[in-house]
């Protein structure tokens, strides 16, 4: 866990919680607030099926006092192993209703404000998803890009199982959930400061340590870039990379709060499934 805040309360984030593996779901089983008044931010690929992703959510709405789901590509997946056979939208929808049956906070709810030590600050849920514009260098299409991702054999899973329907194209998908979330964050009181939540960075910057670049196709879109100056972002928090890491773009800072895989968070010397403090902001913290 993080350093605790006095007995102030925290708002925390997590992400990339991939409970298909039992050590993973030990994790979520041992994660606690520290003090009553919690809330968590959940950034998605929490499971691949609809039981999982509700048992996963159920489990943290029982504990902490407000949880807050955006999306992850896992989540999206149409996976053999799920009965819930929905494609694209209709999956998405249905998870939203999943949501508000545990009374998880989702990107469709208006935005609610954290009023906690470090606040007031709006905090926003996004599903953006991703549009093939962060290309591999010497690429300028979408097609050259998979083309390369294809003759290296870095081809996210998504090009399988993450289905647009009923738009034709996970691109398409993009540009219409970008549209819409601008539009609700130019509509936020502007001198409200905000954390935005995506599973996905808003800037391509986090993506340059990938070991494999080509795979920043399947890491968000460039119509996003300005965001974070743009809508008084306090911090960016995302995941989707497993690469946990703070950076710092035009003084905001950018949070990949992943759980990642047990083979990934075994390597580190942290203990694995700790709960990030987005508010009020760390000691010695920019
Ligand atoms: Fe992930
Ligand atoms: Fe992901």
């Amino acid at each position: 866990m993080t350093s605790r805040a006095g007995d102030a309360a925290q708002l925390l984030a997590i992400s990339d919680l991939h409970i298909g593996y039992p050590e993973n779901r030990a994790l979520v089983e041992a994660m606690r607030p520290e003090t009553d008044d919690d809330w968590l931010l959940v950034a998605g690929d929490v499971a691949e099926t609809v039981e999982a992703i509700r048992w996963a959510l159920e489990t943290l709405a029982g504990r902490f006092r407000k949880v807050i789901w955006a999306p992850g590509n896992h989540e999206l997946w149409t996976h053999p192993s799920d009965p819930v056979t929905l494609r694209g939208v209709a999956r998405y929808e249905h998870l939203v209703e999943v949501c508000r049956d545990l009374g998880v906070l989702t990107p469709e709810d208006p935005y609610p404000v954290w009023e906690g030590p470090g606040g007031p600050v709006a905090v926003a849920p996004l599903f953006l998803l991703y549009d093939y514009s962060f290309l591999p260098s010497g690429c300028t299409t979408k097609d050259q890009g998979l083309e390369y991702a294809y003759g290296t054999g870095v081809v996210c899973t998504d090009e399988h199982l993450l289905h647009p329907d009923p738009y034709p194209s996970r691109e398409a998908w993009c540009r219409a959930r970008v549209a819409e979330t601008e539009r609700r964050l130019e509509a936020l009181p502007d001198d409200l400061p905000t954390v935005l939540v995506n599973h996905y960075p808003l800037d391509r910057h986090p993506t340059d340590v990938l070991w494999h670049p080509e795979f920043a196709m399947w890491c968000g879109t460039t119509l996003t870039a300005d965001w974070h100056r743009r809508f008084r972002v306090e911090t960016m928090v995302y995941g989707h990379l497993h690469i946990p890491r703070t950076t710092w773009l035009d003084g905001v800072r950018f949070e990949e709060v992943s759980v990642g895989y047990p083979r990934e968070w075994r390597k580190r010397p942290e203990p694995p499934g700790r709960l990030r403090r987005i508010a009020p902001r760390e000691v010695g913290a920019r």
